[in-house]
């Protein structure tokens, strides 16, 4: 494994589209984690501005992320300001691979089969993330991680492989490194954090939630079509649901305005984006996403305490028991 992904500590953040910003990848890389931005939708100059923080921030390693069901505008931004590993995620990025390492960085995918992993393999993937079902955001997969993680170790030789989806506490994190991860993933856990960009009212909502009040749904897909998500259960979905899945603007109350932006921008009933940090209006009935991990997360904590505890109590379980 390459020196950069070797982390003091294996615990790695995982990109939460806007809400993980610079804060939050700062303070999990200098934990001793490995902390990331989701840039896919942030212009050049502002990803370009992002990375720059970071780096002037860590000397640490860190990751940005593109979702590939979108033009991954600003690729080339982020290279040029230094960022040292890009991931990728929904689609398979082929040529980008190169495109990643002639600016000497590190490429990563996201898959969700063994196929998904032969395929970024042979573009020559530097490592893989797994992501099972149970993940929270947008869900590529339509397999519980414990089934599709050792179908991928199978087939990955010694390319690190790195677990996502439902993790939070520390016996999980023991049990997937114990499987043979290089590393897991955690999104939905440092969401609630601090430096997390999400709105508090978000936050408070999946410290009180467990995996029973999330669902794997294609419920909020404006903005983002046929791309399955898993979110709480909340006011929307339940009407939406007592309504039989209405299509399209069929769906009760399809032209709502839930909620406006900092910059007074509507946020639509079923639009895909979650409640953030100066957002006002109804944050409980938006899109917000939570994997099944939310059962073990119960409260919201500085991000690198997140990473210090967790890692702490995982090592105890991974320790053979004293004869
Ligand atoms: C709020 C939120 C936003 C997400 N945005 C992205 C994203 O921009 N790109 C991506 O590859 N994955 C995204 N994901 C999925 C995560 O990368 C990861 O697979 C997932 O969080 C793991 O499951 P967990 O939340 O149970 O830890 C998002 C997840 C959440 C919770």
């Amino acid at each position: 494994m390459s020196d950069v992904l070797r982390r003091p500590i294996p615990i790695w953040q995982a990109p939460t589209g806007s809400i993980a910003g610079p804060d939050l990848c700062i303070a999990v890389s200098n934990a001793g984690g490995l902390g990331s931005m989701g840039l896919t939708w942030t212009d050049p100059d502002r990803a370009q501005a992002a990375v720059t923080t970071v780096r002037e921030n860590t000397n640490e390693p860190f990751m940005v992320n593109f979702a590939l069901a979108f033009p991954p505008h600003s690729l080339m931004a982020v290279l040029d300001a230094g960022a040292p590993i890009v991931t990728f995620s929904w689609g398979q990025p082929s040529t980008l691979i190169d495109t990643v390492h002639s600016a000497g960085a590190l490429a990563g995918v996201a898959v969700a089969s063994a196929m998904g992993a032969s395929i970024a393999l042979q573009d020559g993937a530097d490592f893989l993330v797994v992501q099972g079902s149970e993940a929270g955001g947008h869900v590529q997969s339509t397999t519980p991680l414990e089934i599709v993680l050792p179908q991928v170790l199978q087939i990955a030789g010694k390319t690190p492989i790195v677990a996502a989806g439902g993790i939070a506490s520390a016996q999980q994190i023991a049990h997937f490194l114990l499987m043979g991860a290089a590393a897991v993933m955690l999104g939905t856990r440092f969401v609630a954090t601090n430096e997390s960009r999400a709105h508090n009212e978000y936050k408070r909502l999946l410290v009180g939630a467990t995996a029973n009040d999330t669902v794997l749904t294609g419920c909020f897909d404006v903005g983002w079509p046929l791309a399955p998500h898993r979110v709480l259960r909340n006011s929307t979905f339940n009407t939406w649901e007592a309504y039989g899945y209405a299509t399209g603007g069929a769906r009760p109350g399809y032209n709502d305005i839930l909620a406006k932006t900092e910059t007074g921008v509507s946020i639509y009933r079923y639009e895909d984006t979650a409640p953030m940090a100066g957002m006002n209006g109804d944050i409980e009935a938006m899109c917000c996403y939570a994997g099944t991990s939310v059962s073990s997360i119960n409260s919201v904590l500085g991000a690198a305490e997140v990473v210090t505890e967790l890692w702490a109590d995982a090592v105890t379980h991974m320790k053979p028991p004293v004869a």
